[in-house]
């Protein structure tokens, strides 16, 4: 059954599909052939934006291409492609990992990282709304305001080797506003990562682009032996968000 299509939690560029019951229905199924249907779709298609698009008044309404292909290959939104390429140009995970998504729903970098640590992985996914489907047994979700939990919740399988934060406020219009929470968002998902991140481990935290994203940047320095933005191909054309990957955690 093809479910209808949806928008994110908070608003922005996500897309129900296939219903998550189908796609992870034993959610081990659904791991082994996921990620290559999405190396498949990497090898033949390449997102760019066109004129067209960009003059739409509202580009988040409809349905893409590339929301039609997260949901061909069983994930619910869009934003899967975004993480397969910071995966793909980072080498983000190994099998076995230990995994922190903050601001996961509706779940589609959880399942894309469960698809890449594998079943010898752990991952807790963490987010004010519900997901859109039961995860598998090794990974957990928690429905909590990442300003609120406290480590012993956040840090049931730390330390991480990847904390990833995808949060994203809800959109108020005021460009300076918005700026401002997604900040504080991007802060607070490095302070969980500062204490919760295993040494040597990862992190990419999703940021609206302001005058604030330097200090982002030199707090991810300050933590992190390498830092770098990435601005993966499946951003929106109109959107501002970039993401900031840390890499080898000081200790
Ligand atoms: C862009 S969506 C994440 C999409 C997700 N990465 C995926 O691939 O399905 C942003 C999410 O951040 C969550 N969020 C925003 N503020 C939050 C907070 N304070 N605590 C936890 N989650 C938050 C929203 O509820 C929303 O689901």
């Amino acid at each position: 059954m093809r479910g209808s299509l949806a928008r994110c939690p908070n608003g922005s560029d996500q897309a129900i599909g296939r219903t998550q019951a189908e796609t992870i229905r034993g959610a081990e199924r659904a791991i082994e052939p996921v990620a290559p249907v999405l190396h498949a779709f990497h090898l033949h298609a390449k997102f760019v934006p066109t004129t067209k698009m960009s003059r739409r008044k509202n580009p988040y309404a409809k349905p893409d291409h590339l929301t039609r292909a997260a949901k061909d290959a069983g994930f619910p939104a869009r934003s899967v492609f975004k993480l397969e390429e910071i995966d793909r140009r980072t080498r983000l995970f190994r099998g076995g990992m230990r995994v922190l998504d903050l601001g996961a729903a509706p779940g589609s970098w959880s399942l894309y990282a469960l698809t890449r640590i594998g079943l010898a992985g752990k991952l807790l996914a963490v987010d004010l709304e519900e997901m859109a489907a039961p995860l598998p047994p090794n990974a957990v979700f928690l429905r909590a305001d990442v300003f609120a939990i406290e480590d012993d919740l956040a840090g049931r399988f730390a330390p991480y080797d990847v904390v990833l934060s995808d949060m994203a406020p809800k959109t108020t219009g005021n460009r300076p506003t918005d700026q401002a929470r997604s900040f504080e968002l991007f802060m607070r998902a490095l302070a969980v990562a500062a204490r919760l991140g295993a040494p040597g481990g990862s992190f990419v935290g999703k940021i609206f682009m302001s005058d604030d994203l330097p200090l982002a940047r030199a707090e991810l320095r300050r933590l992190y032996a390498t830092e770098r933005l990435i601005r993966p191909s499946g951003t929106r054309a109109v959107s501002t968000e970039i993401f900031a990957v840390g890499q080898g955690k000081h200790r």
